[in-house]
């Protein structure tokens, strides 16, 4: 038989043993463990005690249950304030290993933007695709056919001296214009043709506004009904949305062998309006590309019957146009890389 000081003597004992430990813990974790030891429903020490009111008189069970439940309650009340003590340090601990100093000042990192090459590149192609052109870009290493003479301008043809160019055998050559696209094309393709060609062309001719590999884009239509005033409406629209709406074009004579008219087609001064400026010279014009009406001999050459179809070609100088946006002088500095001048360049 139990009796009750003989309960309340053990309850004493437990207490003191919970209070020992549970101030040892060394975190919620261990006193978690701790407290599951006194007070889980089938281990715990102070839980046991209920196992003895078996063994206790009948008049002093509801003492004696009472008593342990007391103690019970004790010791959940106790376990609890240790432990939001400790949890509160481990939160403090916590707060501090994971401490950022914002003050600190970032690291930066440099973006990258588009060569400007490339960047006017693309938003020529941006502005022909919106006008149902499409890109083909062809190779840079070419055969003398597709680079002169399919474009009329056959051996000893006076007009091979306006481009100096780099041989790399008697009959392959790197391509000096953009134009030798134009005849793959037309080769392999049945009108209406509506193309887009750009690329690197070479030619030995090096100032400061020539360099031996510069970018060309070759424009080309062909279709039924095809005449200068389609080119010129076309390019009026591709000015406009390069330099800005007030932009005018004109066409003045010239010649190239594989158009006929031929054109060189200048812009209004983006600069002055048209009053006269360095930029212009004076003369209130900024030659930007040579065009023309697509010879004859060219689209016969090509398979295509001229009596039938006709057709459009520009090609313009891709490293001018950025020059003339952006206000460059001299075409070094669009191929030395220097960081200093590209990233003031960003469109
Ligand atoms: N290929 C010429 C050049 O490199 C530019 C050119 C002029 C292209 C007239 C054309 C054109 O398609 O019709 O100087």
């Amino acid at each position: 038989m139990k009796d009750l000081s003989e309960l309340q003597s053990q309850i004493e004992s437990l207490k003191a043993e919970i209070r020992e430990h549970a101030e040892k813990a060394a975190n919620s974790k261990g006193l978690y463990e701790l407290k599951k030891s006194f007070l889980d429903s089938k281990q715990g020490k102070l839980s046991a005690l209920m196992k003895e009111m078996a063994q206790v008189p009948a008049e002093q069970k509801a003492n004696f249950g009472k008593a342990v439940n007391e103690a019970k309650q004790w010791a959940l009340g106790f376990f609890e304030d240790i432990d939001s003590k400790l949890k509160e340090k481990e939160m403090k601990l916590r707060y501090e290993s994971e401490k950022i100093d914002i003050s600190m000042p970032a690291k930066m990192q440099k973006k990258g933007n588009l060569h400007p090459i490339t960047t006017v590149r693309n938003q020529l192609i941006d502005i022909f695709a919106g006008m149902g052109f499409s890109v083909y870009e062809g190779s840079e290493i070419e055969n003398d056919y597709y680079n002169f003479t399919a474009l009329n301008t056959p051996q000893d043809h006076p007009a091979r001296d306006m481009q100096d160019t780099f041989y790399l055998s008697p009959e392959f050559l790197l391509r000096t214009q953009t134009s030798s696209g134009q005849i793959h094309v037309m080769e392999n393709t049945k009108p209406p043709i509506k193309i887009l060609s750009p690329g690197k062309v070479f030619r030995s001719d090096d100032d400061a506004t020539h360099s031996p590999m510069f970018t060309q884009m070759e424009g080309l239509v062909v279709d039924e009904g095809i005449t200068l005033s389609d080119l010129k409406g076309s390019l009026d629209t591709f000015v406009k949305k390069v330099f800005g709406d007030e932009t005018t074009t004109r066409l003045r004579p010239s010649y190239f062998p594989f158009t006929e008219p031929s054109v060189e087609v200048d812009v209004s001064c983006f600069e002055c309006g048209g009053k006269g400026c360095r930029l212009c010279k004076g003369t209130g014009w900024i030659e930007i590309l040579g065009a023309g009406v697509v010879n004859k001999k060219v689209l016969e050459n090509c398979g295509i019957d001229s009596s039938k179809y006709s057709g459009f070609a520009f090609g313009l100088g891709i490293e001018r146009i950025a020059m003339l946006k952006y206000g460059i002088n001299n075409i070094k500095m669009l191929f030395e890389s220097d960081l200093r001048v590209l990233d003031q360049i960003d469109d």
